[in-house]
């Protein structure tokens, strides 16, 4: 099966590089949430084109990063180098890394394509060592009120359910469809896999987008897209 971002690999990349909601909000959030990774052994897990695993290279981590689509993650090798340690891999599988091998896994913007988190929660709870982190970001589950408020029925927050949604990506049309959670939901799965919620976090996009993307960095500054967590491994 061929996973849905093979299909727009290279516009999802390009957009992902400059784009207000990965250059200007998700990416840099999820990299102060890290904090210092200096000699950390850093799982990024949906890698994708690998921005966050350069970043997270560039500040000293030891990374390796896996991606369920092979056209992402040649991106990925096409940045990194041949050296990187990138694999093609599912969530849904069993990880191909050793137990307890890793004090951070990141999964940016990954996990709400999934239905059941449970299996891929025991997963990254068994490849980090005790007392890692998991630091995860996803659809923030207000973010389908922001999408449809003006179309169809009104969405129900407490179902989980999948909604598709269409976007524009460097210049190439892509959809994309996400499981939608109440926030409950995700705690739950968290703290049912053994994690501990150390942070709960709503960033803002980083000051300096406002000039580079006016209307779009208000909406966003005033209405948050995305959910972060992290976790620490029990
Ligand atoms: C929104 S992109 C984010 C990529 C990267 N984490 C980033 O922030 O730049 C989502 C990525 O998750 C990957 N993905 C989706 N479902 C997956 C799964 N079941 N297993 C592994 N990767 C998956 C997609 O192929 C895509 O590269």
């Amino acid at each position: 099966m061929t996973a849905a971002y093979d299909d727009f690999a290279g516009a999802y990349t390009a957009e992902n590089e400059t784009s207000l909601m990965n250059a200007y909000y998700e990416r840099p959030a999820t990299l102060a949430l890290v904090g210092d990774a200096a000699g950390r052994r850093i799982l990024d897990a949906g890698c994708g084109s690998g921005p966050l695993f350069a970043a997270l290279r560039d500040k000293g981590a030891v990374v390796s990063g896996f991606d369920q689509s092979a056209a992402m993650v040649a991106h990925a090798k096409a940045r990194l180098g041949a050296d990187a340690d990138l694999r093609v891999a599912d969530l849904t599988d069993p990880l191909p890394y050793p137990d307890a091998e890793f004090d951070d896994v990141v999964a940016s913007l990954v996990l709400h394509y999934l239905r059941d988190w449970d299996p891929v929660l025991a997963e990254f709870r068994r490849v980090l060592k005790p007392g890692g982190r998991l630091i995860a970001s996803v659809n923030h589950p207000m973010m389908i009120n922001l999408t449809h408020r003006h179309e169809g029925p009104r969405p129900d927050y407490f179902e989980q359910y999948t909604w598709t949604d269409e976007f524009e990506l460097h210049g190439e049309k892509a959809r994309m469809t996400f499981w939608n959670k109440p926030l409950h939901a995700m705690t739950d799965a968290f703290t049912a896999a053994g994690f501990r919620i150390a942070v709960v976090s709503e960033p803002h996009p980083v000051p300096e987008a406002q000039e580079l993307f006016p209307g779009d960095f208000e909406i966003l500054d005033t209405f948050p897209s995305f959910l972060f967590f992290v976790l620490e491994a029990g």
